[in-house]
């Protein structure tokens, strides 16, 4: 897996990040040294896309358990539990780390002395590392199938490498199509206010040698319609019940655009993106951002003092305009609460 660029890095219970603010102009990588730094890397968005913020969150619970190895197992447990519960507040649209914290957080509950909690800590949180380098693999070999050679497909934000341990998930088909010689040509959306488009998704395609087109988020529609786009694929915040799927803001217009021009509209997630306790994508909290990110581009000021702003970062797409969601475990077609048990074999009801 050389081919990737790693945005986190754990070892021996120090956390690194790529700093995803600073590309494409600087690669720079940061250890992370206290709580309030990881606190403020994920809201900054220097560690971002759903994935990678969970795995994130899993190592810095250890590297916090690996510094509280003396003292009393009671108060160490709820101390982590606090920790997790600061880490959980940093962003509230994307579920994946909810769904890593509360898996953690039943370890820290469990356990039975301080050694043993850090260790038990650590081995999760590298075994969900590991897996989704994996999971992410499956969802571009279950995507692939979707395309055929010479397609060109659209995206939005970054669903790529960096916001996993490896691959993507909207991105992933594109690694797979290269490493099998598949030419599939992709049209990246900027993806304003913060430019995860431009700054990100072009950035790790470019530097694989997949073939990527940049656009501003304006010429999406005359963009499928003059290049003859094919496809539209995406990743995902987090995932109702019944399909629902909060993305960054701008992919619920490029869903309603995929279905004006007849073309299907794709999202790829792991099950790690579902939040089986929400039936609809009403109950999504939207996370909204400081109005500065709209009034101002690369630190110049562009609209003038005091005018409103409303800045939300995710929208949600209605699971009807979605062509097909694809998982790890398959493509689930026509996604409802019905489609999604059954490709799942699960019973979330
Ligand atoms: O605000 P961001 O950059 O964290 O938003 C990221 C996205 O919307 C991604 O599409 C999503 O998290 C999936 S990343 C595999």
């Amino acid at each position: 897996m050389s081919q990737f660029v790693q945005s986190i890095i754990y070892e021996n219970g120090t956390v690194t990040i790529l700093d995803q603010t600073r590309l494409p102009q600087e690669e720079r990588y940061e250890v992370i040294q206290d709580l309030a730094q990881a606190i403020d890397a994920i809201k900054q968005l220097r560690v971002r896309g759903a994935p990678a913020i969970s795995l994130f969150g899993g190592f810095i619970l250890v590297q916090e358990a690996f510094r509280r190895t003396t003292g009393p197992l009671d108060e160490v447990k709820q101390e982590l539990l606090t920790v997790s519960a600061q880490l959980l507040a940093t962003r509230p649209t994307a579920v994946n780390l909810r769904n890593v914290l509360d898996e953690l957080n039943q370890l820290i509950v469990s356990a039975t002395t301080l050694a043993e909690l850090a260790k038990r800590l650590e081995q999760k949180a590298l075994a969900l590392y590991e897996a989704d380098a994996k999971t992410s693999r499956q969802i571009g070999i279950h995507a692939l199938e979707l395309f055929q050679s010479g397609d060109r497909v659209l995206t939005i934000c970054n669903a790529g490498s960096i916001a996993t341990a490896a691959y993507g998930t909207a991105l992933a088909p594109f690694y797979l199509a290269k490493e099998q010689g598949i030419p599939l040509a992709v049209y990246a959306s900027e993806t304003r206010p913060l430019l995860q488009g431009a700054r990100l998704t072009t950035w790790e395609l470019q530097r694989a040698g997949i073939d990527v087109t940049l656009i501003t988020d304006n010429m999406v529609a005359h963009t499928i319609k003059e290049k003859n786009i094919t496809a539209i694929i995406v990743g995902a915040d987090r995932i109702t019940r019944n399909g629902d799927t909060a993305n960054k803001i701008g992919t619920f217009q490029l869903a309603l655009l995929a279905r004006a021009f007849g073309i299907p509209f794709y999202v790829a997630a792991p099950l790690s993106t579902f939040d089986f306790t929400s039936l609809s994508g009403d109950e999504i909290e939207i996370e909204e951002r400081a109005t500065t990110e709209v009034t101002q581009f690369a630190g110049q000021v562009t609209a003038p003092a005091g005018v409103p702003v409303f800045n939300p970062a995710f929208d949600v797409t209605p699971h009807e305009l979605i062509t097909a969601i694809i998982t790890e475990l398959g493509v689930i077609e026509q996604p409802s609460v019905e489609t999604i048990e059954q490709t799942l074999g699960l019973n979330t009801i």
